[in-house]
């Protein structure tokens, strides 16, 4: 039994057969799987998955990219969907200097009221760090915060090292089965078992040997499998240790 810990069934490309994907995954063996919210939107349409299937969980969040034009309404509102009690996390937000179309002030500016909510609200953050040149981990230790989960890792063992000391807990996605995926695993040869989780990021992230289509829960397999053969564990260990990992961490039971 799996668990998918952050897929995007919101997203367009599930448009025309999202239930159809979501209950055949769960079929095949992913036990659990949490919608993550990247904008206002997306934290309602989250929620709505939640209700409509008992192993899908939510998070509601505003991601780096989608900060601008936030206001402190955004976040009041924030603060009431999270107390759902399928919301299981704050999230994704983080940093993205990727793209130039968010300024970096802008994100920050955004970042750190999400952060003191969660902690108010005494919920994990699930993180998007990209190319943010250590601000963010910055930001992260600025706030205090000890309950998160960096999400779709590609960095290098020391920058898990340094999470991991935090309390930290480290995601991988289908980027771990890339051919040029050397960094994040030697990363995950020192990133203690009890500390790893999986997840698609679907529909993005396909892992091998199925790049090139759209990614779903169902695909999440290949990603224990690679961690099994990197950790020298069986898939069925790996299976079990991940999924356990992430019910402690979102407190799913
Ligand atoms: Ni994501």
């Amino acid at each position: 039994m799996l668990y998918d810990s952050h897929a995007h069934y919101d997203d367009r490309q599930f448009d025309a057969d999202r239930c159809e994907v979501i209950a055949a995954a769960h079929k095949d063996g992913v036990e659990f799987i949490n919608n993550i919210a990247s904008d206002i939107e997306t934290s309602k349409t989250s929620i709505a998955l939640a209700e409509k299937f008992n192993f899908v969980y939510a998070t509601v969040g505003v991601h780096p990219s989608e900060v601008r034009g936030m206001t402190q309404a955004d976040i009041d509102w924030l603060g009431k969907a999270a107390k759902h009690e399928k919301v299981v996390a704050i999230g994704e937000i983080g940093l993205d200097y990727h793209y130039d179309d968010t300024s970096e002030e802008e994100q920050e500016l955004w970042l750190a009221p999400q952060l003191e909510l969660a902690k108010e609200l005494n919920l994990p953050v699930v993180i998007h760090d990209r190319e943010s040149r250590g601000e963010c981990m910055r930001i992260l230790k600025e706030h205090k915060i000890q309950n998160g989960v960096i999400h779709c890792f590609s960095g290098s063992a020391e920058t898990a090292e340094e999470f991991l000391k935090m309390g930290f807990y480290i995601s991988f996605t289908g980027i771990v089965t890339f051919k040029n995926a050397r960094r994040a695993i030697e990363a995950l040869k020192m990133i203690p078992p009890d500390r790893i989780m999986i997840e698609t990021d679907c529909p993005y992230m396909t892992p091998e040997p199925f790049r090139g289509k759209r990614n779903h829960s169902g695909y999440v397999y290949r990603v224990a499998e690679k961690i099994a053969e990197v950790k020298g564990m069986t898939f069925e260990e790996v299976a079990e240790l991940t999924t356990a990992n992430a019910k402690r961490f979102f407190g799913v039971k």
